[in-house]
């Protein structure tokens, strides 16, 4: 019996991105990107992990998709390495050739692709000559867009530009727990800037033809610690930069007039350049939401706590709030340490759907961490699944609100190399032996293709 029927032609889909599962760094001409660089420098990742070989997925992609098409997903949610595509800024059809046969094979079994072009690894010689920080890097990506689109386009219609342009900037240029590494505020919110320029240049590129746009923030529910004035301030503080930020400039054309305020001291206004808001509150086709937490902050000196976003957390990633601690708000946890708020999914749904002009809505990422093995060749894992159906659930809700959600991508298909924290955290409904590159489908997965093929929760 389904109790919560999902409506006709949801995608049910699962993500991953290239650094994280594909491996073969070397092959076919791909040139060396910014994950590469970092992974490969001592004390960045956790025991030292990179993604050389990763997942394999490079060699294994048919495996891979056959697995999918098993489980009964209708969607899949990749990302295209952009120095396979474009190594030293010339064309590599060889790095465009996986990507057909990657389309070919899901659309062969009727999975239909959503393609992310910046899923954060920038190509070497591009952060070189200044990286995001640099406005000249988000032509470069206008560049690279049409190129992908021109030999994708017959097969890919669903684009993603950026993959969370938050964490891109500010982790990578901010507190340094990503890659570039670089803990420079002023440069940080340039870098958010020009990512956002990125995707308003890509966008009219990507909807030619038949294309559908968009872009996937990583929104999160906020909440203050407490009714004092601090913790009021820290909440609007943390709200604006991870959730406003993005949503106005992406759906409205404008940064939060209080964002801008609280960034002038960083230099921010003279990033922006006549024009440039109009190109990023360009037409779009849907919004895509990342969401996996909610944050409950403070800004009282004495409060403590704190959300670790790498092993080695560098410097505070919140220009401007650089004060506000990340407290614990006494929900279950993730093996990530974040906690689970299903309730909080519903906010923001429904939150963007009633503040923001009508666009379509999916869930481009959601799911959970935990230390899962295999044991006698079967992976249970109970936890991911009362994780899944929470916020699925909490999806069901908003649609009955009158969301307009259009489909849900698990994170992740497959466990894989989690950036800072390498392989020592696993998102996937299907186990990975890293000896043996054996995929193993967890209870998790068929549960999620049975609810995929029911097109509802029983
Ligand atoms: C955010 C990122 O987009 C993805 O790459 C990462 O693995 C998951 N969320 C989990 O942290």
């Amino acid at each position: 019996m389904i109790a919560r029927g999902f409506p006709e032609g949801f995608v049910w889909g699962t993500a991953t991105a290239a650094y994280q599962i594909e491996g073969s760094v070397n092959a076919d001409g791909r040139g060396v990107s910014i994950w590469d660089t970092f992974a490969h420098t001592p004390g960045r990742t956790l025991l030292g992990d990179t993604g050389d070989v990763a997942n394999d997925h490079y060699v294994r992609f048919r495996e891979d998709v056959a697995l999918m098409a098993d489980l009964g997903v209708t969607g899949y949610r990749f990302s295209l390495s952009w120095p396979r595509i474009r190594p030293n800024g010339r064309t590599n059809e060889q790095g465009l050739d996986f990507y057909r046969r990657l389309a070919d094979e899901l659309l062969a079994v009727g999975i239909t692709p959503f393609a992310t072009l910046y899923h954060w690894d920038l190509p070497q010689e591009l952060e070189d000559a200044g990286g995001w920080p640099a406005r000249d890097t988000a032509y470069r990506f206008a560049d690279y867009a049409s190129v992908a689109h021109d030999a994708l386009g017959d097969r890919v219609h669903d684009w993603i530009t950026v993959n969370e342009p938050w964490c891109a900037a500010f982790l990578g240029y901010g507190s340094g727990d990503h890659a570039p590494g670089v803990r420079d505020s002023r440069a940080a919110v340039r870098a958010a800037h020009h990512l956002l320029l990125a995707h308003g240049l890509a966008a009219p590129i990507l909807r030619s033809g038949e294309g559908r746009v968009g872009a996937a923030p990583n929104l999160y529910a906020v909440s203050p610690a407490s009714d004092a004035p601090e913790d009021l301030d820290a909440a609007r503080r943390v709200d604006g930069l991870q959730n406003r930020f993005f949503l106005d400039a992406l759906l409205k054309g404008s940064y939060p007039v209080d964002v801008l305020e609280d960034l002038e001291p960083f230099g921010f206004d003279e990033a922006i350049q006549p024009g440039d808001m109009g190109v990023i509150g360009g037409p779009i086709d849907f919004l895509g939401i990342n969401y996996y937490s909610r944050h409950t902050v403070s800004g009282l000196p004495d409060a403590d706590g704190h959300v670790a976003t790498s092993p080695f957390a560098g410097a505070s990633p919140w220009p401007g709030a650089e004060h506000v601690a990340f407290v614990h708000g006494g929900r279950p946890v993730t093996d990530m340490g974040w906690e689970i708020d299903p309730e909080g999914l519903h906010e923001i749904l429904t939150r963007v759907a009633k503040e923001y002009p009508a666009v379509p809505l999916y869930i481009t990422e959601n799911g959970a961490a935990y230390p899962d093995e295999l044991v006698d060749g079967e992976c249970a894992d109970p936890e991911r699944v009362a994780y899944l159906e929470g916020h699925l659930r909490a999806c069901h809700d908003a649609i009955s609100d009158g969301v307009p959600l259009k489909g849900y991508f698990a994170w992740s298909f497959m466990d894989n190399f989690e950036w800072g924290w390498g392989y020592g955290k696993r998102f996937g409904l299907v186990h990975v032996d890293y000896d043996t590159q054996v995929r193993t489908p967890k209870s998790s997965a068929r549960w999620f293709g049975d609810v995929a093929r029911h097109n509802g929760l029983s």
